[in-house]
């Protein structure tokens, strides 16, 4: 009954179902209580209110028993919650990191990975790492959740015992595009871990244009896809050299994404907004990026134009 895609699964469901179940019984049994004494001490002729004053037998009752419930509801969830501080020592370590407004499972040795991919049957230990503010890491087949603060080294571990993909989601606020913060843990048999793993080895070989991992780090891509999907802001793909309809002010204007016009968009964003888009939502980077990280990212956009 209490099997699941993990070793966490049976504390937290025990303890889940154990409160639940007392919460459902009271609710039950006041509700059936409260509905029976509305009707049998109803106002009716011949009967006389009868006042009364106190009863320590009726409070020891209602102490108790409460008492007592809360104190095994606080056994269940303790039981539950001592193995998963508890990390196996052979248990493959991961970097989780939040960012606004995605996570990267950083395998070391540049092995970087957009989704947990992990072998079954092992534990898996994720340290958490914010790059910005507080996101929190949650996988709800394996019953894990832990906060992930900038500053602060938490972490979480599981073992998964199913093969298969489960949903990972950030549950904490986190800003605009905080529910579209999720991944995917994938769970693998050993040996296609090993081979997926290698892979990934040989892509981080290659390496990464700088201009890419400013845009990513400075948290650009959250908005700005370089694939041409629209998100909160325009795409960067096709963007560089094209005619933008810019609202400024009450007044549609066309300008050419060039240069003038790319700089101002980072340090000036609400002056001019692309028509169809909402202003506000860009904050100018004005002393969070230098201009010559501004124009290294601006000889990326010339390349994805390049691509097209
Ligand atoms: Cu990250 Cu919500």
């Amino acid at each position: 009954m209490f099997e699941g895609a993990s070793n966490m699964v049976e504390g937290v469901d025990k303890a889940f179902a154990f409160i639940f179940g007392i919460a459902f019984i009271f609710i039950m049994g006041i509700t059936i209580f409260m509905i029976w004494t509305v009707r049998k001490y109803r106002r009716s002729k011949g009967h006389e209110a009868k006042q009364f004053r106190g009863s320590t037998k009726l409070e020891i009752v209602w102490t108790v028993i409460p008492l007592i419930l809360v104190l095994l509801m606080f056994y269940y969830g303790w039981i539950g919650f001592i193995p998963m501080r508890k990390v196996p020592s052979d248990a493959l370590r991961i970097v989780a990191i939040g960012r606004m407004w995605e996570w990267e499972f950083d395998y070391g040795e540049g092995r970087i990975s957009r989704e947990l991919v992990i072998p079954v049957n092992k534990p898996v230990r994720l340290d958490l790492v914010s790059q910005d503010v507080n996101h929190s890491l949650f996988i709800p087949a394996f019953r894990v959740k832990e906060d992930v603060v900038p500053g602060y080294d938490n972490f979480l571990w599981f073992t998964p015992y199913y093969i298969g993909e489960f949903d990972i989601y950030c549950t904490e606020y986190c800003g605009l595009l905080h529910s579209a913060m999720t991944s995917k843990a994938i769970v693998k048999p050993e040996e296609e871990f090993e081979e997926w793993l290698a892979e990934l080895a040989v892509q981080a070989a290659v390496p990464v244009p700088e201009g890419f991992t400013l845009l990513r780090n400075t948290g650009c891509l959250a908005c700005h896809s370089i694939d041409g999907s629209k998100l909160v802001g325009p795409s960067f793909l096709g963007y560089w050299g094209t005619d933008r309809i810019v609202v400024e002010g009450n007044a549609e204007r066309t300008v050419e994404a060039d240069e003038e016009y790319t700089l101002r968009a980072i340090y000036d964003p609400n002056s001019q907004v692309v028509k169809g888009y909402a202003r506000g939502l860009m904050q100018s980077y004005t002393g969070t990026l230098s201009e010559e990280d501004a124009m290294i990212m601006i000889e990326y956009l010339k390349e994805l134009a390049g691509d097209k």
